[in-house]
């Protein structure tokens, strides 16, 4: 397989050699290397083309890009190799991907399909396993496949009822290529937004996690803010059915653009997600300052996820990225300043509570804490207006992760309770962080050292 030359616009993210780069596919740890795919259109910075793209890594910081695995060249893909995910069985990686196909009158048709390899770099396409679906429209698409408790396989899918509602439907095999139907993955049947993209299912010990990227769902104060919308509920899945605890959606991402994540599971038993970073309107996608250098869009830093015992979603930076940063600076006070490169780790912390305080991270982005809020102010790359989200603080607030790479920035709030995270093209090579606090902080510079 052919390797390509690596795009150095950002430090330890993946990101699209060149062109256009949206989900992450197919997560999976093979044979000694964890394989990271993206949809991919290599030809342009639009959406006209998708095939996965690969990226290999040992580390999580560096990563090897190969040509893509997947390309349409099939009558059932041909308009795109869409999103879907990976697994390892008998020593061989099967690929589930969706074969998006436009028919000559125009309109959509939807494969579920399936390639296999037993190296994890060629892949044999093995055709389509799942075709039409009575009582769904044309829109069903990103199979995650995952093994059930009795040497099974469950496949779900994001789907759109014919009523134009969203739904998750599954389907069951024991040879990962006839597959059983079983019907939608949870009984209630509430709307919640016109499409379901990108279904994940994470089983941990005392609940589960049903994640989802819905489309359709109107803003409620400070949440669903965002165009499209990724978050979960938590609950129990047993035998093809996901049993809500009486939860609401939450969001996984309290920022900008974070959207169509996956989990996949480690050898040492870490759950690692990883999103897209990410979706925007179209007008602000053709604006992106990256698109000049012949790029668009990267995947967010991966992120361990687990769950409490409330059933709440926790999400800490992967601890190798950790080990890349080391220390350069830092100060205490409430009103400091610090000078910084383009990436960085800043860590603020206070012994109590952060109970006011304004932090300058870059020319366009500012953090906020006041009157139980944490906000992040962003000015928009497209028109200069001030773009906010934020989340009420339940807990203490403590302990900022902030990583700043060249076009983005991830925030940690409380080792992982909220995650914000956003597009940021600040431009200037020195960057002097302020920050001022009611009460005193310390601010800890890192430096990323590859
Ligand atoms: C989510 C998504 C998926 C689809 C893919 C196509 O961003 O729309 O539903 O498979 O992107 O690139």
């Amino acid at each position: 397989m052919k390797i390509l030359q690596n795009n150095e616009a950002m430090a330890y993210h993946v990101l699209p050699p060149y062109g256009l780069l949206n989900d992450p596919n197919g997560l999976v740890h093979f044979k000694g290397l964890t394989h990271i795919f993206f949809q991919w259109n290599p030809h342009k910075t639009d959406h006209s083309y998708k095939a996965w793209g690969h990226a290999v890594t040992t580390d999580f910081v560096s990563y090897t890009y190969y040509e893509p695995a997947l390309q349409p060249e099939e009558h059932y893909e041909k308009n795109g190799c869409y999103s879907g995910s990976a697994l390892v069985h008998e020593d061989k990686l099967y690929l589930f991907y969706t074969g998006n196909v436009k028919n000559d009158e125009g309109e959509r048709e939807s494969y579920q399909c399936v390639a296999v390899s037993d190296d994890g770099f060629t892949f044999t396409k093995l055709g389509a396993v799942i075709g039409i679906v009575p009582g769904y429209t044309s829109h069903v698409r990103d199979p995650k496949v995952f093994r059930g408790d009795s040497g099974e396989f469950y496949m779900i899918l994001g789907a759109q009822r014919t009523d134009l509602t969203g739904d998750t439907i599954v389907y069951r095999s024991l040879d990962l290529l006839q597959w059983e139907w079983m019907g939608s993955l949870c009984d209630d049947k509430e709307p919640f937004g016109y499409m379901w993209e990108c279904p994940d299912l994470v089983r941990f010990k005392e609940h589960d996690a049903f994640i989802l990227s819905p489309q359709g769902l109107a803003p409620i104060d400070y949440r669903f803010n965002n165009i499209f919308q990724t978050g979960y509920w938590s609950g129990k899945f047993i035998h093809g059915k996901f049993v809500k605890n009486n939860s609401s959606f939450e969001e996984l991402d309290r920022g900008f653009e974070f959207y169509a994540p996956q989990t996949f599971i480690l050898p040492d038993k870490r759950v690692l997600l990883i999103g897209w970073m990410g979706t925007m309107e179209k007008a602000k996608e053709e604006a992106l300052p990256t698109i000049k250098d012949r790029w668009a869009h990267h995947l967010s830093l991966p992120r361990e996820l687990s769950m409490n015992v409330n059933g709440k979603c926790i999400q800490r930076p992967v601890k190798e990225l950790m080990h890349r940063f080391r220390l350069k600076d830092s100060v205490n006070g409430s009103d400091t300043v610090i000078s910084s490169e383009q990436v960085f780790l800043l860590e603020v912390k206070s012994e109590t509570n952060i109970v006011n305080m304004q932090l300058r991270l870059a020319t366009d982005v500012k953090v906020i804490v006041e009157r139980g809020w944490f906000k992040v102010e962003r000015v928009s790359w497209l028109n200069g207006d001030k773009e906010i989200r934020q989340v009420p603080l339940t807990e203490a607030l403590t302990h900022l992760q902030i990583f700043k790479d060249n076009t983005s920035i991830e925030i940690f709030l409380n080792l992982g309770e909220e995650v914000f995270s956003l597009r940021s093209f600040d431009t200037n090579l020195n960057t002097k962080i302020v920050c001022q606090s009611s009460n005193s902080v310390t601010l800890t510079l890192s430096s990323f050292v590859g």
